[in-house]
């Protein structure tokens, strides 16, 4: 997209952290903003500061669990009916369910996977014919995490993998929509650590899924990140900050958004061990 001004965009998970900072940096380029969450809480603070920020009338702010197919729907007709034509899908909303795999429930697993990944699909099941059908053009933005390209961690054993999925599924996306030349642009959100609400995520788990087991939350007790705190340590980022380099990815259809450089060498031994595993001398071929 050339401009996203006057362009319908939706974002879930969008009342608070790096949802929010992607529909605020949205706002400030002239879009309308569809902000959907599960949390009524979060819904009321994103009114209030696009009320600040003066885009109040450009917000529609809508409760939307993206596990629920119906809704989603529904959210989407609302949307479309109150703002016009979707051109900007952001699925964004997730849990930061953390592991570890071998300790894993089904509750976990269910949860997990059905908020980060199936709350993505769905999202690209109910908005993708909708942007595919007015011919004006679009893009899609899925969130998922630096962790999932960097070497495996302690701590990241459920999330990770509901993330790399993510990653993956925007790749092919891509590929798709620009063979069938849909005019339709793609890209992946892939956060290092951010100062958002991803902490309380274990304190609205739904009743459902409740287990007890250690290492439920993206909080590190290995200490290989700090507490969350932007004036501790330069390594978290502000959610605006992310939300102007998405809209840059927007502008420029730039598939990946890695938001923390720092973390090049964890990746690049990450690489480094699937090349070496394809050396000849590696396996009896
Ligand atoms: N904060 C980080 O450091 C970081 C790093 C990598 C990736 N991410 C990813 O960024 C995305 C946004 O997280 P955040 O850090 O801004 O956290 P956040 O908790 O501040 O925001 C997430 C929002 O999603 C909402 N949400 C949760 N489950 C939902 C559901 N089923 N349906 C609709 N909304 C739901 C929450 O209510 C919340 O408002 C997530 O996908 C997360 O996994 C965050």
């Amino acid at each position: 997209m050339q401009s996203v001004s006057g362009a319908v965009a939706f974002v879930t998970g969008g009342a608070s952290g790096i949802g929010l900072g992607i529909a605020r940096a949205l706002a400030e380029q002239g879009a309308k903003v569809a902000v959907c969450d599960v949390r009524e809480d979060h819904l009321a603070q994103a009114r209030q500061v696009a009320a600040e920020e003066g885009w109040a009338d450009r917000l529609l702010a809508l409760r939307l669990d993206v596990t629920d197919r119906a809704g989603y729907t529904e959210a989407l007709d609302w949307t479309e009916a109150k703002l016009g034509p979707l051109q900007i899908l952001v699925n964004n909303a997730g849990v930061g369910i953390a592991g570890p795999v071998d300790e894993a429930t089904h509750a976990d697993w269910d949860w997990g996977v059905g908020v980060n990944l199936i709350g993505v699909t769905n999202g690209l099941v109910a908005g993708l014919p909708r942007i595919k059908a007015h011919g004006m053009g679009g893009h899609v933005v899925n969130t998922a995490s630096e962790g999932a390209i960097m070497s495996a961690r302690l701590t990241r054993g459920v999330y990770a993998p509901t993330k790399a999925a993510v990653i993956s599924l925007t790749e092919h996306l891509r590929v798709e929509l620009e063979a069938k030349g849909a005019n339709i642009g793609t890209s992946v959100v892939c956060p290092g650590p951010v100062a958002t609400n991803i902490a309380e995520t274990e304190q609205f788990r739904p009743a459902a899924y409740r287990v007890d087991s250690p290492f439920r939350t993206l909080e590190d007790p290995h200490g290989a990140l700090p507490p969350v705190d932007p004036t501790a340590s330069p390594l978290w980022i502000e959610p605006i900050v992310v939300g102007r380099m998405t809209v840059h990815a927007i502008l420029n259809d730039k598939l990946y958004v890695i938001t923390h450089p720092q973390f090049i060498e964890s990746v690049k031994a990450r690489h480094a061990a699937i090349e070496a595993a394809m050396a000849p001398d590696y396996l009896p071929h």
